[in-house]
């Protein structure tokens, strides 16, 4: 019995040494201590043993039964330690750590030129304004001077909703639009999304925009529209832009012009930007039609007025450096996130 209860003890206490959790230990209490268990399985036995033998076994039962509960009772105490620390550490904030940057959105390169443009524009007093872009025909080509079989519609070929009504090849027909609805003074610029059936390619997109702008007022010349654009030309590229006026021909103004400004790369010297010429298309424009006005009920006899369409892709392309205009309109992320 003596050896019994010594292997009891050391086996007891081996295992509570190993225990690596509160729930092992609290098994292994059960197998040894329990009511059901070896300590209490020997104790039962002692009623076998002679008076004699009884006192020593006992007192040594009682030793073992007490070293087990000892080292149960240190081991607990180990393993909550333990458990506190490691719980203490998982939960643990860091607070010097730094923060997980949330994924801000931005602008469109094509809208933040076309916020920029309105800007100017707005500081020099013209108002926004917005128009559809499915359009009559009667306001994209007729009254803008370009009749059925005219040839500038072969120029702006679109796609047709039915006979009468177009995808706007042009935001022109907001001059047509603004003039029907409002008197002069007019001052607007109307930004927008325009049509035509081209066929893309790194220049041509069948879906562009434009900017359009028109100033009416008695006495407006083209005195006005030069130094407007002249204005213009230099705050969006920079005080020493210098800008050019060659005529040019466009079926709703007379007399017309292309605006070209001084290359903002190379101020005017040729680069590879410019193509070596030192000057960069910007815009059309020139004095609206006398018909044009007529047409749309203002007396060109009173009223006089200028305008201009300016393409915004362009724009944005040289402001960004982007070579292929299909980049502003497939939102390839990889793409739009370098700007
Ligand atoms: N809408 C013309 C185009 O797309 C550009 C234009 C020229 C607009 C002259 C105008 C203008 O308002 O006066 O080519």
């Amino acid at each position: 019995m003596k050896q019994k209860l010594e292997k009891i003890r050391s086996e007891a206490l081996s295992r509570v040494a190993q225990a690596a959790s509160l729930q092992e230990l609290e098994e292994a209490r059960v197998v040894y201590l329990g009511k059901k268990g070896e300590l209490t399985a020997i104790l039962k036995q002692m009623g076998g043993l002679s008076p004699e033998e009884r006192p020593a076994m006992g007192q040594l039962a009682n030793e073992v039964r007490t070293a087990i509960g000892d080292g149960i009772a240190q081991r607990r105490q180990q393993l909550e330690k333990q458990e506190l620390e490691s719980r203490l550490s998982a939960e643990s904030i860091d607070v010097t750590l730094p923060g997980k940057d949330p994924r801000i959105g931005r602008l469109h390169p094509l809208k933040r030129v076309q916020d920029e443009v309105s800007e100017i524009f707005l500081g020099m007093g013209f108002d926004v304004v917005d128009g559809p872009e499915v359009e009559l025909d009667l306001y994209n080509f007729e009254m803008l001077n370009i009749p059925k079989g005219h040839p500038a519609r072969d120029t702006q070929d679109t796609f047709y909703i039915d006979d009468n009504i177009v995808l706007r090849t042009q935001t022109s027909p907001m001059q047509v639009r603004t003039m029907l609805e409002r008197k002069p003074p007019i001052r607007i610029i109307a930004p927008g999304r325009c049509y035509r059936s081209d066929t893309p390619d790194a220049t041509h997109s069948p879906v562009f925009h434009q900017i359009e702008g028109m100033a009416i007022d008695k006495g407006i010349t083209m005195a006005d529209l030069k130094g407007t654009l002249e204005i213009f030309a230099k705050k969006l590229y920079g005080p020493d832009t210098r800008v050019r006026f060659r005529p040019h021909h466009f079926p709703f103004t007379e007399p017309s012009a292309e605006m070209d400004g001084t290359c903002f790369r190379c101020g005017g010297k040729g680069c590879r930007f410019c193509k070596g010429e030192g000057w960069i298309e910007i815009l059309g424009c020139g004095m609206i039609h006398p018909k044009v006005l007529r047409d749309c009920g203002i007396d060109p006899e009173v009223y006089s007025g200028w305008a201009f369409g300016m393409g915004l892709d362009r724009l944005t392309m040289f402001r960004y450096d982007i070579d292929d205009i299909r980049l502003l309109f497939e939102n390839d992320l990889r793409f739009l996130r370098q700007i």
